[in-house]
């Protein structure tokens, strides 16, 4: 049984808009209308910038040498790794004619895999310099309102790549809900007779997973509208990633059958009774610890409710339950908690290490995990073959996970970033 406050109510209606981040820099209301955001002159934007500052992957290999290499698993001793084209390649023999070579001592650093933020809000061009500068080199864009709005985002040579969701699946009853306005409207799910159409519609528009909003205790989806949204996703190939910050969601979401759970629990910590739940799955968790953090300290009612989410996660890690490290980085400036591109994802180490992962799974929940529960088979690790997505940074981050933030170079699909 669970009895709410008021304070409660207004937290979870908070975190509702903040969880729905809009990319809405020409925002300046009173909460969130989605209807209210300019995004024809924000895709205008983001498409001009990228004809300005596209870049050309050099011909010329570059090879480091002495380097220690973290290749998303493990850590390997000092080898040389080659970046070729664009992609991992492999030192040339003494047999064959070797191409133009550019060469690099990095003897004391150590190469990852760049990093992937599973939960992100890029909005323009500034956002993705600012996680490429970073070392993050893929993010998930956890929210596409309008899909044009996304693909903007795109394609932009040298800089982090997105994955992008689809817009969110809530019905009209829920706070998600009064902030969309009327030109969205017409995507709620009124019920389970809406659902093959709201999943066909954003699978056409491009959305590499559906998104779905649990807003238990409070109205939202039923159950049975969830169970069908996930069957129809599953059906077009694609995942289902659950979000929320409820106990009560979490729970619906796993009996639903969801692939994944973003944000902890800001009410109470998972318990046994959830976790035997979460031993029956393969469902993976994207706790963005650093936004639950930044909620919880813009708003002194939310008083020791990180102390949930952060328990949540030490009592998943010990389950063995796999967890991915995302942010929920926005510069919303109408939201109570804003949280920086690119310098947040080191801060959700941090944290992550805190609740109780060693600095190695850290780092794997940053590179191989995330790739592998996306489904993104040439990245997160480095082996000849995969995008030369990498990260060069001073010393070494598997025994001190501040590491990370020593960064020397960065290469984004063999681009080197050089802002
Ligand atoms: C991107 O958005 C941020 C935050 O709203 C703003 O400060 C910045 O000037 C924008 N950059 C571009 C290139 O539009
Ligand atoms: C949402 O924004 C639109 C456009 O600014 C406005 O017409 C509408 O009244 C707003 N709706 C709500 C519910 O705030
Ligand atoms: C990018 O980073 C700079 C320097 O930290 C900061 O001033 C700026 O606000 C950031 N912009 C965005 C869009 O993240
Ligand atoms: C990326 O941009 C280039 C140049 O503008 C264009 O030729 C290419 O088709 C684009 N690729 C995608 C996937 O949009
Ligand atoms: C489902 O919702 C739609 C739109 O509100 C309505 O037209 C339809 O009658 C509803 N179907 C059922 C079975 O309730
Ligand atoms: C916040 O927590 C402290 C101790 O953890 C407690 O003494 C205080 O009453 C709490 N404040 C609110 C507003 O809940």
């Amino acid at each position: 049984m669970f009895i709410f406050s008021r304070g409660f109510t207004l937290f979870i209606a908070l975190l509702s808009s903040l969880l729905l981040t809009a990319q809405s820099c020409q925002f300046h209301g009173h909460g969130l209308n989605l209807s209210s955001i300019d995004y024809p002159s924000m895709i205008a934007d983001n498409v001009a910038t990228r004809s300005l500052r596209r870049r050309e992957i050099s011909s010329t290999r570059v090879t480091l040498h002495n380097v220690r290499v973290f290749d998303g698993s493990t850590l390997l001793s000092p080898s040389t790794v080659v970046i070729d084209r664009g992609f991992i390649g492999r030192p040339c023999t003494a047999c064959e004619a070797c191409p133009p070579t550019e060469s690099y001592d990095a003897k004391g650093m150590t190469l990852l895999p760049g990093l992937i933020d599973s939960h992100a809000h890029p909005a323009n061009v500034s956002s993705l310099v600012n996680m490429t500068r970073f070392g993050i080199t893929t993010a998930v864009n956890a929210f596409c309102p309008v899909p044009e709005f996304c693909t903007s985002l795109t394609n932009h040579t040298g800089l982090t790549s997105l994955i992008m969701a689809s817009f969110f699946a809530t019905s009209p009853g829920s706070e998600h809900a009064k902030m969309v306005g009327p030109s969205f409207d017409n995507l709620l799910i009124d019920n389970t007779t809406e659902v093959p159409s709201f999943v066909a519609r954003q699978i056409a528009q491009g959305a590499d997973f559906i998104k779905v909003i649990g807003s238990a205790p409070l109205p939202g989806l039923s159950q049975d509208e969830q169970i069908d949204l996930v069957i129809t996703s599953h059906k077009g190939g694609k995942q289902v990633v659950l979000h929320t910050s409820s106990y009560a969601s979490y729970e619906q979401g796993l009996i639903a059958g969801v692939d994944q759970i973003h944000h902890s629990t800001l009410d109470f910590p998972v318990d046994d009774r959830l976790l035997k739940m979460f031993k029956a799955r393969d469902i993976v968790v994207c706790p963005t610890l650093t936004m639950m953090r930044a909620i919880v300290q813009q708003d002194p009612s939310m008083n020791g409710s990180f102390s949930s989410a952060a328990e949540t996660v030490t009592r998943l890690h010990k389950a063995r339950v796999p967890i991915i490290v995302g942010t929920d980085a926005n510069l919303q400036p109408t939201m109570p908690a804003m949280v920086m591109y690119g310098s947040s994802l080191h801060d959700e180490l941090e944290n992550l290490v805190a609740a109780g992962l060693t600095p190695v799974e850290a780092l794997n929940a940053a590179t191989v995990l995330p790739a592998k529960y996306f489904r993104l088979a040439d990245r997160g690790s480095i082996k000849e073959g995969m995008r030369a997505d990498l990260l060069l940074v001073d010393g070494d981050p598997t025994t001190d996970i501040a590491v990370t933030r020593k960064i020397v170079k960065v290469w984004v699909g063999g681009i080197e970033f050089d802002e």
